[in-house]
């Protein structure tokens, strides 16, 4: 890979979420670093951009909500040895119509196409306006000449534009992570509130998305709702224009597939598979969401079961469901239907000596993680809408033995992908069974096929190559820009 633009002199992320959280222990407080996509992605970043030479002023400045974790914490103690964090506090009832009102309750059923769940609420959507104003406090305090800010996801649509406004000069990136869906669906916001979060979106200079159908949607979303020129990947402001692309996700290949090679990765695999009694292994994990499709999942693993009656007591299905924005009545409401569902299904075919279904609703560490990932037979991943979904990618990039099968849905965007997998609708129950069936009684030699194609992918475009490649888009807007201010 060649080096991207390194003339930005700091990196600033700015998205909902820190790269760790604050823990309490008996001698005072840790920090806790999440291993999610985009941290190692700017862990990357970070040595690519030589600023990981030990002082402090060379590492990542990252901008996040301040959640319970951090508010006690003395500001001092929020860095690590890569990142800086710059917590936003938020009071409580803003923070609740921004973060479970208009981001979660609002725009995330809809770009995921569940209309019927969206509640569109004006004090929302006034919350969603003071959070994001926010986050512009503590990021004006912070940003420099020369800096890059990059912005992150669908809470943060009108922040791109507040950074524009106040500092004119600034060199702004944007990435959507969720789907962007057609214009009818974003037809269904409020006038105001489409034309605000579209706006709020092109502040930026660079703005990402996983695929080119969603960025087939912004761009028709721009030009319906603002009726802006565009021009190929590009929309054309007054003074400037903002460059449009897809820079598909991934996962740091090379970590899973070494990690999963570990001592303890492998132990606790065989522990697994001592347990499960040599059974074949059916495995999916997500957070608990209905994007996810688990309630279909489960009727499709039904349907093989009761289609497939010599199948009964020699496979297991091993499901995790992740706790997740558990104070929304869609969510909780989810998880109880997941449980009735499981053990319904558990209740119908299970004996004595073998239940179906495993089911955990917990977090998983990582060694469990790939010791789940390595012991399955066949991973079965199937949202009915998912912006790109990792874990299938992680299923793949921790299976250095060529073997398993990857059932994936053809509404994630890695799908567009990983075309060797058993590819299905989710809503199809018939055919999620049937490609259960397939999955199981796969020949080594055609997993092995398929597994090598998609490990070829995963290995050729890394989540470093993700980065990367938006980083480097930036050398092509700046000829674009004002001039630029230099205090
Ligand atoms: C998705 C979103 C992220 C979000 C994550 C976890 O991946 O794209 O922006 O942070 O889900 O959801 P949570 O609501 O817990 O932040």
């Amino acid at each position: 890979m060649q080096p991207f633009d390194s003339s930005f002199n700091r990196l600033l992320i700015v998205s909902y979420r820190l790269p760790f959280t604050v823990q309490q222990t008996d001698d005072g407080t840790e920090l806790r670093q999440n291993s999610g996509g985009l941290v190692s992605a700017v862990l990357s970043m970070a040595e690519q951009m030589g600023q990981r030479q030990g002082d402090s002023t060379a590492k990542i400045h990252w901008v996040g909500f301040g959640d319970a974790s951090l508010q006690s914490a003395d500001p001092a103690t929020l860095e690590n040895d890569a990142f800086v964090a710059h917590p936003v506090f938020i009071e409580e009832a803003v923070h609740n119509g921004f973060y479970y009102g208009f981001s979660n309750d609002l725009i995330w059923p809809l770009f995921h196409y569940f209309p019927s769940y969206a509640s569109f609420k004006e004090t929302d959507f006034q919350s969603y306006q003071q959070a994001n104003t926010r986050f512009l406090e503590t990021l004006t305090a912070l940003i420099q000449p020369g800096d890059l800010v990059w912005i992150h996801d669908f809470q943060l649509m009108l922040l791109p534009d507040m950074v524009r406004q106040a500092i004119p000069s600034a060199t702004i990136g944007y990435f959507f992570h969720i789907p962007f869906p057609t214009y009818e669906i974003v037809k269904l916001l409020p006038r105001t509130w489409r034309q605000a979060l579209l706006k709020g979106i092109l502040g930026a200079d660079v703005v990402g998305f996983h695929t080119t159908d969603y960025v087939q949607h912004f761009l028709q979303s721009v030009s319906d709702v603002l009726e802006l020129p565009i021009i190929g990947p590009r929309i054309v402001l007054p003074d400037r224009s903002v460059m449009v692309g897809d820079f598909p996700i991934s996962v740091d290949f090379f970590k899973f597939n070494t990690s999963a090679q570990e001592a303890d990765v492998v132990n606790t695999r065989q522990q697994y598979q001592q347990l499960l009694r040599q059974n074949k292994i059916i495995f999916s994990v997500d957070r608990l969401d209905y994007t996810k499709g688990i309630i279909y999942r489960l009727q499709g693993f039904e349907w093989f079961m009761a289609h497939h009656p010599d199948w009964q007591g020699r496979v297991t299905l091993v499901m995790t469901v992740v706790p997740s924005r558990d104070k929304i009545g869609q969510y909780q409401e989810l998880k109880r239907e997941i449980e009735e569902t499981v053990g319904r299904i558990n209740g119908r075919f299970g004996t004595i000596g073998w239940r179906p279904i495993i089911y955990s609703y917990s977090s998983l560490s990582f060694t469990e993680l790939l010791a789940l990932y390595t012991a399955c037979d066949v991973a079965l991943i199937t949202p009915i809408r998912d912006g790109m979904n990792l874990v299938c990618k992680e299923f793949v990039a921790s299976r250095h033995d060529h073997k398993g099968v990857l059932i994936l849905s053809e509404f994630a965007g890695a799908a567009q992908e990983l075309t060797d997998a058993l590819i299905i609708n989710p809503t199809d129950t018939q055919e999620v069974a049937d490609a259960i069936q397939q999955g199981l009684e796969m020949p080594e030699s055609e997993q092995q096929q398929r597994m090598i194609a998609m490990r070829e992918h995963l290995q050729n475009n890394t989540v470093f190559r993700w980065s990367h490649n938006f980083l480097t888009a930036f050398a092509d807007v700046s000829r674009y820009k004002p001039e630029l201010e230099t205090d």
